[in-house]
């Protein structure tokens, strides 16, 4: 048995033993995909963590994530098994700089990215993904919408919509996703010219316009699935594309970026999630995710609300 076919063995029966699942974002190393019960998108994950009967979850994903999940789930135990896997995004706005703008702006609704922590999510009304921004915004009647922490999916936003939005802060970015530029994408497509091109809307939106398809890491998997294509540009986090080939397969999958070109075409928080942390996560049941029950309950509700207004759509 090589060390890896050890290592998932073991993760199997200590998930038996104590009635645990793993939730793994569609970044997360092949091994750590192969091991887990769920991979998906934030929004995909977040539900499955609501709907799960196992007594623990071990979320396989950057710390926002795992937080997400412990908030949906007071009753559980939510385990993260690297808890400094943090996200450039999430750190760009914390609690104190949000309620600054809210006093600013006291009438206008708060519509946050998944990608922000807890106490920022507490004080939002809506808690959105890539795959819900659009729908969430372009349903909401008021003239003036904050909006962060992500810039650019903030730009994709008022494109799709036609609506203005107050950025909050005014340049939060994905440092895997900003780096892309119209430039990177042109050399792709010489490179591979029967390719189409997806792109996360993490991403520039000179990068978007180039794109074939925009859309979260779950929709570009559907998409990948159900094109006549046989080969794609991908222009997310490197990790995507094991997603891709475990669920894809026969169809050929190129990164824009590799880390030949840029170290920063993977996510050095995801890449912070390996195999071996997993299997202690469970294994001593650390580094278990506190979250304070008020904070909680009102992260919860942002999220619910994002939940009913799409389900009246
Ligand atoms: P999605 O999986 O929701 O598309 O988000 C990508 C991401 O950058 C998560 O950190
Ligand atoms: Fe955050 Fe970007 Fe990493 Fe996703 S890929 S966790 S948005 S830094």
């Amino acid at each position: 048995m090589s060390k890896i076919e050890e290592l998932i063995s073991e993760i199997k029966k200590l998930k038996k033993e104590k009635n645990a699942i793993i939730l793994g974002h569609n970044y997360m190393d092949y091994g750590v995909q192969l091991v887990s019960d769920f991979t998906g998108d934030s929004y995909d994950l977040a539900v499955k963590a609501m709907k799960t009967n196992s007594d623990v979850i071990v979320f396989a994903g950057v710390y926002f994530m795992a937080e997400q999940a412990a908030a949906l789930n007071q009753d559980k135990k939510v385990l993260s098994p690297d808890p400094n896997a943090g996200c450039s995004l999430s750190d760009s706005l914390d609690a104190e700089t949000l309620l600054k703008y809210k006093k600013m702006y006291p009438d206008a609704p708060v519509v946050l990215y998944i990608n922000t922590s807890i106490h920022a999510k507490a004080l939002a009304d809506y808690i959105v993904t890539s795959s819900t921004a659009v729908k969430v915004v372009s349903s909401l009647d008021s003239d003036v919408i904050l909006f962060g922490p992500d810039a650019n999916l903030a730009n994709y936003v008022e494109k799709k919509t036609g609506k203005k939005l107050v950025k909050v802060p005014p340049n939060g970015r994905c440092i895997v996703h900003a780096s892309y530029t119209r430039q990177i994408v042109r050399l792709a497509r010489k490179k591979y010219p029967n390719a189409l091109l997806m792109a996360h809307p993490e991403s520039p939106l000179e990068v978007l316009e180039e794109a074939d398809f925009v859309g979260s890491t779950n929709q570009m998997i559907n998409f990948a699935k159900e094109s006549q294509a046989k080969e794609f540009i991908v222009a997310t986090e490197l990790g995507m594309i094991n997603a891709l080939q475990i669920q894809v397969p026969g169809k050929t999958f190129y990164p824009l970026l590799t880390t030949e070109a840029c170290a920063c075409a993977r996510c050095p928080y995801m890449a912070m999630i390996t195999l071996e942390k997993v299997l202690r996560s469970l294994r001593e049941e650390v580094y278990e995710v506190m979250v304070p029950h008020d904070v909680a309950e009102r992260a919860k509700r942002a999220f619910e609300n994002t939940m009913s207004l799409l389900s009246r759509k």
